[in-house]
C-alpha cells in the first residue's frame, strides 16, 4: 500500500545538467505541479535566488525569481516567474511597521522588479525572499494540509516531522507573515521547512534538487504517517450506499439541468460531475452531514469552492431544489452581513459552487467548463484534507471572519478586476449536428470563439475526430465534445443530447444542421430517395430540435436554436424535389416550434444558404456533377456560375453561414424568432415576402 502513497523523485540528472538555474527552477515546478498531491491545480508556488548582472549598471545582484501572480506550477513557463531584486526587497522589512499596512507593502513590490519583468509579483513573494535558503517550495499537498487542518495541528506537526519542520499558526499571507517565516528559518538552522497552520508547507534545500527532494520527502512522511494512524473506517463508514453507476448518471443529468436554470439568472453556469471513488467515499460517509458545513480550510480550496457545498438528496424535485438553493442563498447573505468591513467589496454571486449528493457523487456549477472541473478538483483536495485530519483528531475548517476577509480581499477583488471581461457566449452550451462538415465546423468555431461550450453531433466518426481535435487543441479540451450519432436514430438522438447535458450540464444554443443532398428529376424520385431525404432533414430536425427543446424548458432559462434549411427551402428549384420540400418542411417545423416555445423564451430561427461550394463536403460528391450537368458547365465553372448568379456577385463561405447562426444563438437576436435569414450573396427567387 505504501508503494500508492510515496511520491516518486522524477528528478532526471541529465535533463538538470542542460539547464541554467532559472531553467532548473522551472524544471522543479513543473515536477511538483505535476502531481495533484503535491499541491492543487495553481496552488503553491516556488522559488530560487540567482545570482545575476543587473541590466543597467552591470554590477553583481542576487535576483529571486518566484512564480508570479495567478498561474500553475505544473504547467507554467519562464515568463510566469516573477524576478525581483534580493537587496531592494528586504529592505522593505524596515519600512514595515503594523499590519495595516500590509496591502501598501504589495505596491511596494513593484519598485523591486528586476529586469522590468512585467509579471506581477504574487503575495507569498516575501514568504520565499526572506527565507535565507537558496531555493524555497511552498505546496498545498493534501497530506500536510490533513495535519495543518487538524485540532492539535501543533501536537501533530512535532509528532510527525521530529523537530524538522516549524509551525507557524494560521495567518493570511503577506509581509507580516513572510518576516516571521523568515525568522523562523533564519533562528533554526535545523529546520528544514515549517508547517503553516490551516494552509500549507514551506521546504527548502541549498540547490534545485536538494529541495525538490526535500519537498517530496517531507509529503511522504506526512502521508506514510497518515495512513499507519488514521482511523478506518474513514468518516465513520458508509452511511448510505452507492447507486449503480448508470443510475448515478441519470440523477446527476437529470439534477444538472434544473440546478442550471436557478443559479444562471444573473451569470450562465457551466457544470461538471464525478462520481470519483473518493468522492463517493465521501457523501455516502457517516461524516458527511458534520464535515460538510465546517468549510474548507486551505484559504485556495474555498475561494474556488465556495466556503461551504449545498448537499442535494437524490431524489430532491424541483420545488425541494428551490428551497435548498434559496436557503443556501439567504445563508451566504448572512455571512457577508457579518462578517463584512466598511471598505469590503459588494457581495459576490451566493449561490452554490459544490452539490454533493449522498449515494450519487457532485456535481459542480461555475462560469466555465474549466472553472467548474478545477472547482470540483479542489474539492477532491478538501475532501482529502478532511479524510486525513478527521481521522488522526479534529477537523477545523478556517474561522469564519478569517475566510471572509481572505474572499473579500481588496487585493483579490482587485484581481477579479483585472479579469478580461467575459465573451459574448461564455457559460453557454451549443449543440451542432453535422458538426463535422463544413457549415457545422464553421458554426463551432464562431460559437467557441466567443466562449460557447460546444457539442459536435455527427455520423461521420473520422471527421468529428479531426475537426473536435483541432478545436479540442486551439479553443482548450474543456470546450468540446464529440459524439457520433445519425440524426434518423431516435435513441441516439437521445443519447446524445443526454451526453451535452452530463459534460455542460444543460443546453442553450441548438444547431440543426447535418444534411445531406439528392437530385434526381421529379418522376424519377424513387420512394428510398425521398425518404431518406425527409429523415435525415425534416424528420432529423424533428428529433433533435424535440430533445433539445426538452432541456431547454426543464432549464427555463429560454434557449436559441437555428435550423440550417436551405435556398432551396424557400425557392423551387428543378431536379431536386425532394431536397427542396424537405428544406420546406424545416422552415415551417421552425416557425411551429418558435410558436411553442415563446412562452419559454426559447427563440427558433432560420439560416438559409445558398452554393456554399468551399469546405462544403456535400459539393465533393455527385451533387456537383448533377449540378455543373443541370446548368451545363463544367464542375470547375460551378462556384464562378453561382457568384455571378447572386445579386452580389459574390461567393459564399462556410464563415458567412456561421456568423448569420451567431446573430441567432446570440442576444444580437434576443428579440426575434419564427424569422429566416437567407445567406446567399442575394437571389430574387428567396426573397421573404
Ligand atoms: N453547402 C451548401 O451550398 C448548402 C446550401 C444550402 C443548404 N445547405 C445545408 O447546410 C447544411 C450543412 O451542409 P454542408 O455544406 O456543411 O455539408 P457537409 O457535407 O460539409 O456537412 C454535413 C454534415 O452532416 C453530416 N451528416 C450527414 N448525415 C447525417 C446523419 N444522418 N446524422 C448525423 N450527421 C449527418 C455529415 O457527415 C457532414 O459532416 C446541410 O443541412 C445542407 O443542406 C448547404
Ligand atoms: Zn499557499
Amino acid at each position: 500500500m505504501t508503494q500508492d502513497i510515496l511520491l516518486p523523485n522524477l528528478w532526471d540528472g541529465a535533463i538538470s545538467a542542460t539547464l541554467d538555474e532559472p531553467g532548473k527552477l522551472l524544471y522543479r515546478s513543473n515536477l511538483l505541479g505535476s502531481d495533484l498531491r503535491i499541491t492543487n491545480f495553481g496552488g503553491g508556488n516556488t522559488s530560487a535566488k540567482v545570482a545575476s548582472k543587473d541590466p543597467l549598471t552591470g554590477a553583481d545582484v542576487s535576483v529571486l525569481w518566484v512564480k508570479g501572480s495567478g498561474g500553475d506550477i505544473g504547467s507554467m513557463k519562464l515568463d510566469g516567474f516573477s524576478t525581483l531584486y534580493m537587496d531592494k526587497l528586504l529592505t522593505l522589512r524596515t519600512h514595515y511597521k503594523t499590519l495595516d499596512q500590509e496591502d501598501a507593502m504589495v505596491e511596494a513590490l513593484n519598485h523591486c522588479i528586476f529586469n522590468l519583468n512585467p509579471r506581477a509579483p504574487s503575495i507569498d513573494t516575501w514568504l520565499h525572499g526572506f527565507v535565507p535558503q537558496v531555493h524555497v517550495d511552498h505546496v498545498h499537498s493534501d497530506a500536510v494540509i490533513a495535519i495543518a487542518a487538524a485540532k492539535d495541528q501543533v501536537r501533530l506537526t512535532q509528532e510527525v516531522f521530529g523537530g524538522e519542520i516549524g509551525y507557524l499558526p494560521w495567518q493570511r499571507p503577506g509581509i507580516d507573515l513572510g518576516i516571521k517565516l523568515g525568522q523562523m528559518a533564519e533562528q533554526n538552522p535545523e529546520l528544514v521547512g515549517v508547517v503553516l497552520g490551516s494552509h500549507g508547507l514551506f521546504t527548502w534545500g541549498a540547490t534545485a534538487k536538494d529541495c525538490y527532494a526535500q519537498t517530496l520527502r517531507i509529503i511522504n512522511k506526512a502521508a506514510v504517517w497518515l495512513d499507519a494512524t488514521i482511523a478506518r473506517p474513514v468518516f465513520g463508514g458508509p452511511k448510505v450506499a452507492a447507486e449503480p453507476a448508470p443510475d448515478r448518471a441519470a440523477i446527476a443529468r437529470r439534477l444538472m439541468p434544473l440546478i442550471r436554470g436557478k443559479i444562471s439568472k444573473t451569470e450562465m453556469k457551466v457544470g461538471h460531475f464525478t462520481d470519483a471513488p473518493e468522492v463517493l467515499e465521501f457523501v455516502n460517509s457517516q461524516a458527511l452531514a458534520e464535515l460538510a458545513p465546517m468549510g474548507t480550510s486551505c484559504p485556495d480550496h474555498f475561494l474556488r469552492t465556495k466556503i461551504k457545498p449545498l448537499i442535494v438528496p437524490a431524489q430532491t424535485d424541483d420545488a425541494a431544489l428551490d428551497g435548498l438553493i434559496a436557503g443556501y442563498r439567504d445563508d451566504y447573505a448572512a455571512y457577508y452581513a457579518r462578517c463584512r468591513r466598511a471598505t469590503s467589496p459588494a457581495m459576490r454571486d451566493p449561490n452554490p459552487v459544490i452539490y454533493l449528493m449522498p449515494g450519487v457523487g457532485m456535481i459542480s456549477f461555475a462560469k466555465d467548463k474549466a472553472t467548474a472541473r478545477i472547482s470540483a478538483e479542489f474539492y477532491v483536495n478538501a475532501i482529502n484534507v478532511m479524510r486525513g485530519a478527521s481521522g488522526v483528531s479534529v477537523y477545523q475548517g478556517l474561522p469564519e471572519q478569517e475566510a471572509f476577509d481572505i474572499e473579500y480581499w481588496l487585493l483579490e477583488e482587485a484581481k477579479l478586476q483585472r479579469m478580461p471581461k467575459p465573451k459574448a457566449l461564455q457559460g453557454r452550451v451549443a449543440f451542432i449536428t453535422g458538426g463535422a462538415g463544413g457549415i457545422g465546423s464553421a458554426t463551432a468555431d464562431r460559437l467557441l470563439r466567443e466562449g460557447c461550450n460546444v457539442v459536435l453531433a455527427d455520423i461521420d466518426a473520422a471527421a468529428l475526430d479531426e475537426v473536435g481535435g483541432g478545436f479540442s487543441k486551439r479553443y482548450g479540451r474543456d470546450m468540446v465534445r464529440s459524439v457520433v450519432m445519425d440524426v434518423t436514430k431516435e435513441d441516439q438522438v437521445i443519447a446524445a443530447i443526454e451526453q451535452t447535458v452530463a459534460a455542460f450540464g444543460g443546453l442553450d444554443i441548438l444547431v440543426n444542421n447535418a444534411g445531406i443532398t439528392a437530385a434526381a428529376p421529379f418522376e424519377e424520385t424513387t420512394l428510398a430517395l425521398w425518404n431518406r431525404t425527409f429523415d435525415i432533414l425534416s424528420t432529423g430536425y424533428f428529433l433533435v430540435g424535440r430533445e433539445g427543446y426538452k432541456v431547454m424548458k426543464t432549464q427555463s432559462l429560454g434557449g436559441s436554436m437555428i435550423f440550417i434549411s436551405s435556398k432551396n427551402g424557400v425557392a423551387a428549384s428543378p431536379g431536386a424535389s425532394a431536397y427542396c420540400t424537405a428544406k420546406a418542411a424545416e422552415i415551417h417545423l421552425a416557425r411551429c416550434m418558435a410558436l411553442e416555445g415563446a412562452p419559454l423564451g426559447i427563440r427558433v430561427n432560420v439560416v438559409n444558404p445558398d452554393a456554399v461550394l468551399r469546405g462544403s463536403k456535400i459539393w465533393q460528391g455527385e451533387w456537383s456533377q448533377q449540378r455543373a450537368a443541370s446548368n451545363k458547365i463544367a464542375v470547375s465553372d460551378l462556384e464562378e456560375h453561382y457568384r455571378k448568379r447572386s445579386l452580389l456577385q459574390r461567393s459564399v463561405f462556410p464563415e458567412d453561414i456561421a456568423e448569420g447562426v451567431y446573430f441567432f444563438a446570440s442576444d444580437l437576436s434576443a428579440k426575434s424568432t419564427g424569422n429566416f435569414l437567407n445567406v446567399d450573396a442575394g437571389n430574387a427567387v428567396s426573397f421573404s415576402r
